[in-house]
This record gives C-alpha cells, sequence and structure tokens, in this order.
C-alpha cells in the first residue's frame, strides 16, 4: 500500500480530518479533506463536529487557533518544527509592554502569532479580514502587530493611525519580492495580472493589480477573465490555482519564494502523525480562553 493509501486508511479508522493551507506541498493539498487560507482554516476547525481528530498540516500558530476554537478534539501538527518566525517576532510581553504605552488603544493581532500574544489582544484579524476588523472598531488609533507591511495597508485603506508592534515584524518570504521584480514581470508578460500578498513590501503592494489573501488570490483568479496572472506569494498557491483553473497560465513572482516551515510536512509525516497522534497541540486553560475571545471576536463580526 502506498503512503497515500495508507494516510486515507487511517483516516478512515480515526475518524480524522485533514485540514492544509494553501502553501502544503502539491502532493498534500490533493490528499487534504479542506484547503484553505487562514481565515476559512480556522473557520472550518471551529465547526467541525464530526471528527475526533484535527490534522493540521500548516505551521504552529494556525494549528494552536483550531485547537483553541474547538477544544474537544485532539489537533496535531505533523511537524513540530513548522514554526511561522513572524509569529516568534512579538511575544506575550512584548504586548504588555506596548498596552502600557498605550493603555486607551486597542490591540489587534493577526492571526500570525502565537496563543500567548493572542490572548493579550482585543481581537485578531487575517490578511482577508484585516481592513473590516480595524473598521470595526470606534477608535482611530490602533496598536497592531505583527507584520509590519499588512500595518501599512491597513493604515492606508481605513485612514487610521495605525501602530506597528514591534516596528519592523516581517514575513522573511514574502520581503524577497522587489518592485523590480514586478517590473521584470510586466516587461517580460505585459498581457499578465500581478497578484501579490498583503505581507509584501509596500511597493510591491503598490505596483500590483490585485492584493489579497491567498484564497482571496483564488477567488480572484476563478472570476476574472485574464488568462495569465503573475503571483507574487508562496510558491505553493501556484499548485492550487494551475488546478482550479486548468485553462489559464499562473507564473511566480520569483521560484525562490519559498516557506521552509511549511514545507516540512511532507506525506510521511502526516502519516506518522495519524499513526502515533503526533504532535498533540497544548495550550493552557487560561490562555485558550483570553486567545479564543479574540478569534471568536474576529469570527463572528464578518
Ligand atoms: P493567508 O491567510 O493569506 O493564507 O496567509 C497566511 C500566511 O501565512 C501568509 O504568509
Ligand atoms: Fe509565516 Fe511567512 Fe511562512 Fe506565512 S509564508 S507561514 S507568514 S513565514
Amino acid at each position: 500500500m502506498n503512503l497515500v493509501n495508507k494516510i486515507q486508511g487511517l483516516k478512515k479508522e480515526k475518524k480524522a480530518l485533514l485540514l492544509a493551507h494553501n502553501y502544503q506541498r502539491p502532493e498534500v493539498q490533493d490528499i487534504a479533506d479542506y484547503l484553505g487560507d487562514s481565515i476559512e482554516l480556522c473557520r472550518k476547525a471551529m465547526d467541525e463536529k464530526d471528527a475526533d481528530i484535527i490534522v493540521f498540516s500548516a505551521v504552529d500558530f494556525m494549528a494552536e487557533s483550531a485547537a483553541i476554537l474547538n477544544p474537544d478534539k485532539k489537533v496535531l501538527i505533523p511537524s513540530l518544527g513548522a514554526r511561522c518566525p513572524m509569529a516568534q517576532m512579538l511575544t506575550a510581553e512584548q504586548v504588555r509592554i506596548w498596552k502600557k504605552k498605550y493603555p486607551e488603544t486597542p490591540v489587534v493581532l493577526y492571526v500570525n502569532t502565537l496563543a500567548e500574544a493572542k490572548a493579550e489582544c482585543d481581537i485578531c484579524c487575517t490578511s482577508a479580514n484585516a481592513v473590516k476588523v480595524v473598521n470595526s472598531l470606534d477608535e482611530d488609533t490602533v496598536l497592531f502587530g505583527p507584520d509590519y507591511n499588512l500595518a501599512w495597508r491597513v493604515q492606508r485603506k481605513t485612514g487610521k493611525n495605525v501602530i506597528p508592534i514591534p516596528s519592523k515584524g516581517f514575513c522573511p518570504t514574502h520581503i524577497l519580492f522587489t518592485k523590480g521584480d514586478i517590473q521584470l514581470m510586466r516587461d517580460q508578460r505585459p498581457d499578465a495580472v500581478i497578484m501579490v500578498h498583503p505581507e509584501c513590501i509596500p511597493e510591491v503592494q503598490l505596483s500590483a493589480d490585485f492584493v489579497g489573501s491567498t484564497s482571496q488570490m483564488c477567488r480572484y483568479a476563478r472570476g476574472t477573465s485574464a488568462t495569465k496572472y503573475v503571483v507574487g506569494t508562496e510558491i505553493g498557491l501556484i499548485h492550487r490555482l494551475t488546478k482550479e483553473n486548468p485553462k489559464k497560465t499562473f507564473i511566480p513572482l520569483s521560484d525562490g519564494a519559498i516557506c521552509p516551515n511549511m514545507k516540512m510536512n511532507t506525506l510521511e509525516r502526516i502519516f506518522l502523525s495519524l499513526k502515533e497522534e503526533k504532535h498533540v497541540i497544548t495550550i493552557p486553560k487560561s490562555i485558550a480562553k483570553k486567545a479564543r475571545k479574540a478569534l471568536e471576536k474576529m469570527l463572528f463580526l464578518l
């Protein structure tokens, strides 16, 4: 029996659901029960009733969110080392220090944060809803972290005073795209539509035709008549885009846009995760309770 069949067999036997992020390896995307961006995966994990186990093929903060939103399920992450570097850039202690400095200012945290940091914020957001979340608040000034580039976008779209915490948090994969990459593509592929993620630097966002979360890019490509697209995000999204739009062409803005943490989840690791029921995500109850409030506030808002 090959690995895929073994995984399918274990999933059935253990009543397990496999959730995968849009950046997962193609062979993992192909066997996932559900593939999505971070907000879609949050919702799916929260609403799941039938499964006993959720295997979350992504990085640490996403699996943590699933465990927080559905505490009755056993949530497994196939690779313990799959940690989003951006999420490590803002600790709970740092958030507390910023809150002391700005006691009247609400704290909005990108879901790309660890549970302890989320527990310190007023509301979470993802790249798909950050503008909506900040607009929903009465205050004109907000503390926003950890992604500086998303904070820049939110400030531009809402007209509010968005204070980035820390002052320059970033995604090591997305900041590598440059305006020069876009110019080169415009010269080489003048008929292509350029889509980028809001974790890209401001001048890249300003030079693109569409800026959105990974699933927003998928919807945009499905609903637009253009036949060629340049994709400025982690390279894993190209597989989904091509599968969903076989008659369209998708070109990576850079072949090197790889998130090594997302790529740690191989079929072998998913098989072992299911077989040995590892690695279980556990979050201290007091932290989970507060983090859940911030996540639910976001999820019930929209
Ligand atoms: P999405 O919510 O757009 O899928 O983004 C998550 C992420 O980690 C981007 O780097
Ligand atoms: Fe984190 Fe960037 Fe990887 Fe997304 S692509 S998980 S933000 S390091």
